[in-house]
This record gives structure tokens, C-alpha cells and sequence, in this order.
């Protein structure tokens, strides 16, 4: 099973979280900061931190260490808000 993160299949196994599945891929960064642009990734790993935050199936700012991997989903590399129609 395989989902696609920045066009790149990963692959991943039953159960697995999204971030999970992209960190064995070796993907450290699915996030940029707003301001300063600086990447971000999994930091605490269990849904506090929201340092994972990424676009899933195109719907921005999903938490992916506590988003489920499924085969197809399509989840895309976050700048800044994740969300074009609130820039300044
Ligand atoms: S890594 Fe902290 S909320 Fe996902």
C-alpha cells in the first residue's frame, strides 16, 4: 500500500500513522513556519506539539502522526498556513 507525499510514493504498512510511514521513508520535514519559513516535522509524535501539520487529500493543517495512512490519499508538503486564500 502507498500513498503519495509531494508527488514521491511511500509506502507503508497497515496501522501505520502518515508521519510514521514518511519518517521511515526518511522525510524529516512536512511543514514550513509562517513567518520565517523554517521546516518542521515530527516532534512529539502523539498529537500535541502540531509540528507535523501537513496538507492531507488536500485539506491543510492535518496532525499526520495521528492521521492514519490509507492507500491513495495524497498528502502534500505544508507552507506556512496551508491556506493561499488567507496571504497577506
Ligand atoms: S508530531 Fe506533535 S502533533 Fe504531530
Amino acid at each position: 500500500m502507498t500513498f503519495q507525499f509531494d508527488g514521491e510514493e511511500v509506502s507503508f504498512r497497515p496501522g501505520q500513522s502518515v508521519q510514521g510511514a514518511l519518517v521511515a521513508h526518511g522525510v524529516l520535514a512536512t511543514r514550513t513556519t509562517r513567518l520565517a519559513g523554517a521546516p518542521r516535522g515530527m516532534f512529539c509524535g502523539i498529537g500535541v506539539c502540531f509540528d507535523c501539520l501537513a496538507k492531507v487529500d488536500g485539506e491543510p493543517d492535518q496532525r499526520t502522526c495521528m492521521t492514519p495512512a490509507e492507500d491513495g490519499m495524497v498528502v502534500c508538503a505544508q507552507e506556512g498556513t496551508g491556506r493561499d486564500d488567507l496571504a497577506i
